[in-house]
């Protein structure tokens, strides 16, 4: 079954008490029990499991083409309780360009977690395999990553971890299923940030990890969240599974839409740089078009000069929105390195953009103007 198809169908099941085509939303916190005082009926109190975000799930584990999934409050959440299901002495090797949440809670907790971990520029298999230990567990990687666009090899990434007994774990944020499925590449977690394109309209939070087989490690991930807490909310949930439905759709227009933006801004003038795999120039363009047959909404850029140049082309943006986040219906615009605020490694000049839905017209006539 293709895609577009699963992202309809998974986890949408008709109600089988009223017929309800739309799957209800279950805000119930807690379940009847039988005489026996046993749960009777498969669910017992939210932080085990709730019917809704058990949909969301099924649904997320189809679509990803892994086993079973579990969801989560925030992106920031499940890549915590991923994190809190490895031993003590575990050795993480995390991309240079990580989601910047990721780097500081490996440099804030990994210690009191009795973690360690390295930081390598992934494009580059043989730092890879040269910062491979024996007590590595997981190889963890983003692509495309936040903010600078890059594209590792996730089927080369695998078989290093592999070799290595660690596991491959990538977060598929920027990519979402609908445009790269990293199991199929050898990645044995994938992990989402529901609060952007599987969400898909900014308006809700939500984090998961989608793994290849139900194992272990899923079921200790599933006991990290029910005794650290960090469940979805059932509505959460409901408007995630939503989201899932127009993914495709929403994805086909914004990888348009980023595609005509970043063609316009790399003949620009005041463009130091454009980084977007879909252009031929990104350095990783081939690597891109064999995992993904679109390169996605998200793209940032060099205004030529500095943090202030940057902030003057922010400042006269009317169209697109400043702020922060990704993956909804509108175009957003931010100085990432604020964003990212103390600590960030980002350049001061960079601008990253997140394209929504309107007319690729009308987005290209606010950055030209906000360039002039
Ligand atoms: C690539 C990526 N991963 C993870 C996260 C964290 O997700 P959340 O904000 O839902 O905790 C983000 C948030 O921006 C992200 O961009």
């Amino acid at each position: 079954m293709h895609f577009e198809t699963k992202a309809i169908h998974s986890g949408a099941e008709v109600d089988e008490t009223t017929g309800a085509v739309a799957p209800p939303i279950h805000l119930s916190t807690t379940f009847e029990r039988n005489e026996q005082g046993e749960p009777s009926r498969g669910f017992s109190y939210i932080r085990d499991g709730n019917p809704t975000t058990l949909r969301l799930e099924e649904a997320l584990a189809a679509i990803e083409g892994g086993e079973a999934a579990l969801v989560f409050a925030s992106g920031m959440a499940a890549g915590a309780a991923l994190l809190q299901t490895l031993p003590r002495g575990a050795h993480v090797i995390l991309p240079d360009d990580c989601y910047y949440g990721y780097r500081n809670l490996a440099e804030e907790f990994f210690e009191r977690w009795g973690l360690t971990f390295d930081i390598v520029a992934m494009e580059d298999l043989d730092a890879v395999r040269r910062a491979m230990r024996a007590e590595t567990n997981v190889l963890w990687s983003e692509s495309p990553s936040n903010p600078l666009l890059k594209i590792v090899d996730l089927a080369a990434l695998a078989e290093i971890a592999h070799s290595g007994g660690a596991l491959l774990v990538t977060d598929g944020t920027f990519a979402t299923p609908a445009l790269q499925r990293p199991i199929e590449h050898g990645a044995d977690v994938v992990l989402h940030s529901t609060t952007k394109y599987l969400g898909g309209h900014g308006d809700v939070q939500g984090g998961a990890l989608i793994f290849r087989r139900r194992d272990a490690m899923f079921d200790q991930a599933m006991h990290v969240r029910k005794v650290t807490g960090g469940v979805t909310s059932p509505f959460n949930a409901w408007l995630v599974l939503r989201g899932i439905r127009t993914l495709s759709a929403r994805l086909r227009v914004q990888s348009e839409n980023a595609m005509a933006i970043a063609r316009f801004l790399a003949a620009h003038a005041r463009v130091e740089t454009v980084f977007y795999p879909g252009l031929e120039s990104h350095p990783r363009h081939d690597v891109a078009r064999r995992q993904m047959p679109a390169f996605g909404g998200m793209l940032s850029f060099l205004v030529r000069g500095n943090r202030a140049d940057a902030l003057a082309v922010l400042a006269k943006v009317r169209l697109f929105t400043r702020a922060t986040s990704l993956g909804g219906i509108e175009s957003l615009i931010e100085h990432r390195a604020t964003s990212e605020g103390p600590g960030s490694t980002t350049a001061e000049n960079l601008l990253r953009v997140s394209a929504g839905l309107e007319h690729a017209e009308d987005l290209i006539e606010d950055l030209a103007q906000a360039l002039a």
